[in-house]
């Protein structure tokens, strides 16, 4: 092994319970326990639900990742754990268990945003140089961040409300297909035609990044509404070409939204023309096609990631707290569990509230 530093990274801030082993820039052993059976019942993430999970669960990873890589907690030289944002009693369950760990190892100790491990995995993956633009779109966040170091970060916009992903949840739970919504939506817009219903491009009137997704959702329901009144329900095409039409109108904001926000990036940053994507909703074809495309025209080097480090993990925690620890970073037993930590200090809150609860 190189003298690189072995981290432990552990992610409970939502639905995914994590821990993974990261050497330098090689993930030794990586492991996710998903929580989605745990919370099908009620239509969303039951935050209690999901915090005894957590708690009952990180051991279990952990000791998952080390038999993996064989590898014992005596070799590792830290600890870093997501400290926020997020559901507040899953990120407790985290830091508590890396405290304990931290503590009983004598080792030292990085609390991580969550935000800025997907915002750093492009670096992870394809060892992409600062600075960068990053579009961050999932179940839980979407925002264009302008990435300069691992705790430099600058905002240019993000959703008002709803996340995509949660749209995309929404919509296929108004149209009666299975969960996670994007995936069964996407299937469906396969074979629609998205010119057949009308939706709106919310905010592309307006100047600037933000986006706003929760009047998609509206509009689907009152035309799948006008559509059962009128033939007292929905034939499989009239549920394709809702899906297309709404996958296409996510897909037209994000597009000319992520125009915009190159546009100001490239302002500040021309010699570095790169973006990345990372979250859940970075799976879906449409929208990577579309963004695939713009990067074409507009001479962007495009990186999105492996889905498996777009979505939640620990290996992205890992890997942010590897650069914290190199830069010096180190918490004590005073570490705090933060449910909202905007990555961008000086931007403007943004009030919208996603399933990991108020957006940071
Ligand atoms: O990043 P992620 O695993 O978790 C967080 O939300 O943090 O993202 C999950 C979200 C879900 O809302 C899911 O419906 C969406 O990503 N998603 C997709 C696709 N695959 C997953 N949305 C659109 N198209 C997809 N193919
Ligand atoms: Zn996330």
């Amino acid at each position: 092994m190189t003298d690189a530093p072995l981290i432990l990274g552990l992610e409970s801030s939502c639905d995914d319970t994590a821990a993974a082993l990261l050497h330098g820039r090689e993930i030794l052993a990586s492991t996710v326990m998903g929580q989605n059976a745990l919370h099908r019942d009620f239509g969303g993430v039951v935050p209690e639900i999901a915090a005894r999970a957590h708690a009952e669960r990180l051991d279990v990873c952990v000791q998952e990742v080390l038999n993996q890589a064989d590898v014992s907690l005596a070799d590792l030289d830290a600890i870093a754990v997501t400290s926020g944002p997020g559901l507040i009693g899953g990120v407790l369950s985290g830091v508590m268990m890396a405290k304990g760990l931290s503590l009983a190892l004598g080792k030292p100790l990085v609390g991580v945003n969550h935000l800025a491990g997907h915002a750093l995995t492009p670096r992870l993956t394809d060892d992409l140089p600062y600075p960068y633009l990053i579009l961050l779109v999932s179940g839980g966040h979407c925002q264009f961040l302008i990435v300069r170091g691992p705790q430099d970060f600058t905002r240019l916009g993000g959703t008002i409300d709803d996340a995509p992903g949660e749209a995309f949840d929404k919509t296929a739970r108004l149209l009666g297909l299975p969960q996670p919504g994007g995936p069964s939506v996407q299937s469906e817009a396969a074979t629609g035609d998205e010119r057949r219903f009308r939706f709106p491009r919310p905010l592309l009137d307006r100047p600037g990044c933000d986006m706003s997704f929760s009047g998609l959702k509206t509009a689907l329901m009152r035309q799948r509404d006008a559509l059962i009144a009128e033939q007292g329900g929905l034939t499989p095409q009239d549920r394709s070409d809702l899906c297309a039409g709404f996958q296409a109108a996510v897909r037209d904001v994000l597009t000319e939204k992520t125009r915009r926000a190159v546009a100001l990036y490239l302002d500040e940053n021309p010699q570095t023309p790169a973006i990345a994507i990372a979250g859940g909703v970075a799976a879906n074809t449409a929208i990577r096609g579309a963004l695939t495309a713009l990067c074409a025209q507009t001479g962007l080097r495009f990186v999105a990631p492996p889905l498996a480090l777009c979505t939640d993990n620990a290996a992205m925690i890992a890997y942010a707290g590897s650069e914290l620890f190199a830069a010096g970073v180190r918490h004590d037993m005073s570490l705090s569990a933060r449910p909202r930590w905007p990555l961008d200090q000086k931007a403007a809150p943004l009030v919208g509230s996603g399933k990991k609860g108020a957006k940071a």
